[in-house]
């Protein structure tokens, strides 16, 4: 939180004795949660205008849902997830490291597939990665995520393209910024083949390849097209493209897929090597960037994708689904960048009092004040009248009540003009009144 000029001199602790967060996670302090305040405002906005509903599945789920949902061999699940053992039942249990798994375990136990389809849901919580930490990546960050669920229709994809989109534009980024990279990775059936001709493609070049990649292809194939090195990006860049893989049927949707975000005017950018990090996915991926930095090295906003096979993997029934989340300390980052200033709300009144007798009437009508909806603060602690006023001049609220002895002797309470300094002695029972009127006037 930045430190105001009045702000009394930092008293200074030995940050080695104390108890720090843990790393990579941090504190929200007040003036951040101003922007996440904000930001869950306009989702909310957004998304019920586009019939989403929010749903929470709670933050520690089994750690089985995530080993099948997002699977063992990937980065989150082998390395990064947050398990724990209760101590009575011996239950493994897992900090949620995303929402879709516990989205589609929450379809499922709660019987929505029999609710009318799609089943249209977001969330918005913490979510645990053991990640390295760095800039834009925290071990504990916030998702805002949207799912649309029971329904393989391409309208689908692009609504949730769509909402995504006017999510980010109500929050302040201009479309011109923002660019949304788009791939298919086809269904199991077309799958298989394309992994067989990437692999047979890496196969001739194994000696170029880094270390990370010669395993990936043995465990995880599709990953190698996400990797980052240097090294590997040339070989990547020459690799088959999934869309001559394509079959027949998931040529089709990510084609109609395409031709409406055409037909609405969504710019895209066709990117071959676009595949996530999660084993669920299938057919339409995408993930939305700000678009003036380099795709190697900066971070994605949003992220998502088509998932037709898991609610089935998780028990269910056959129901397609297509879903997005958004990292939000990233969205705040930017929104701070784009010197979007949020400002607390400034109480309309300070109300000061000196002496026993004042300090009494000043507790009623500081409770009164409130239940009339004037907002007021006031120093009750305090019996300095200088330190009340230096109050008053920081909280920067348009009017100040005074109350000292003489005005409770005469039933009569000081209304000053904190903008024009000009003071008026009042009625104490015309006060909420006289300031109704005011600040009616003034705002
Ligand atoms: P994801 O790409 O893993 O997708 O994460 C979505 C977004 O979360 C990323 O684009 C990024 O903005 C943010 N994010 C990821 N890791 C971190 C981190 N360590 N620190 C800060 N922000 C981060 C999923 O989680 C999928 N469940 C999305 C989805 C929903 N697919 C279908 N439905």
């Amino acid at each position: 939180m930045p430190r105001k000029v009045n702000q009394p001199p930092l008293k200074r602790i030995n940050k080695r004795r104390l108890l720090q967060t843990p790393r990579g996670m941090k504190d929200i302090l007040p003036e951040d949660y101003l922007y996440y305040d904000y930001l869950i405002e306009i989702a909310k906005k957004t998304l019920e205008f586009y019939n989403f509903r929010r749903c929470e599945p709670p933050v520690l789920e089994k750690a089985e849902l995530y080993n099948k949902g997002i699977g063992s061999n990937t980065d989150i699940v082998e390395k990064e997830m947050y398990t724990l053992k209760t101590k009575e039942e011996g239950e493994f249990l897992a900090l949620r490291p995303e929402y879709t798994a516990g989205i589609v375990r929450a379809y499922v136990e709660n019987g929505m597939f029999n609710w009318p389809q799609p089943i249209k849901l977001y969330s918005f919580g913490p979510i645990f990665r053991h990640e390295k930490p760095q800039a834009g990546r925290y071990r504990q960050f916030y998702q805002l995520n949207i799912e649309s669920i029971g329904d393989s229709s391409p309208a689908l994809d692009v609504e949730v393209i769509l909402a995504s989109r006017a999510f980010l534009e109500n929050l302040g980024f201009n479309q011109s910024d923002l660019e949304i990279r788009i791939n298919s990775i086809g269904c199991n059936k077309c799958r298989s083949i394309y992994i067989r001709a990437l692999v047979r493609y890496y196969k001739q070049h194994l000696k170029d390849i880094c270390k990370d990649c010669r395993k990936r292809l043995k465990i995880n194939p599709l990953r190698v097209l996400d990797c980052k090195n240097p090294k590997c990006i040339a070989i990547k860049d020459k690799a088959p493209s999934f869309l001559d893989y394509l079959c027949d049927n998931c040529k089709d949707h990510f084609k109609n897929v395409l031709d409406i975000l055409d037909n609405v005017g969504v710019s895209y950018v066709l990117d071959k090597t676009l595949v996530r990090g999660l084993d669920y996915y299938s057919r339409t991926v995408f993930e939305i960037r700000k678009k003036d930095k380099d795709k190697e090295t900066s971070l994605s906003l949003a992220g998502g994708g088509r998932y037709d096979y898991l609610v089935k993997l998780l028990g269910g029934l056959d129901r397609p689904a297509v879903g997005v989340a958004f990292g939000v300390e990233r969205l705040v980052e930017e929104m701070k960048a784009m010197r979007r200033n949020l400002e607390f709300p400034k109480p309309k009144v300070f109300l000061i009092q000196l002496g026993d007798a004042a300090k009494k009437q000043a507790f009623i009508l500081l409770e009164k004040l409130r239940k009339a909806n004037i907002s007021t603060e006031a120093n009750l602690e305090k019996d300095n009248i200088n330190s009340q006023i230096k109050n008053a001049d920081r909280v920067n609220a348009p009017y100040a009540l005074i109350l000292g002895q003489q005005e409770v002797l005469d039933g009569m309470i000081i209304l000053k003009d904190m903008t024009s300094g000009l003071q008026e002695t009042i009625p104490f029972d015309r006060i909420i009144e006289e300031l109704r009127k005011r600040l009616a006037r003034k705002f």
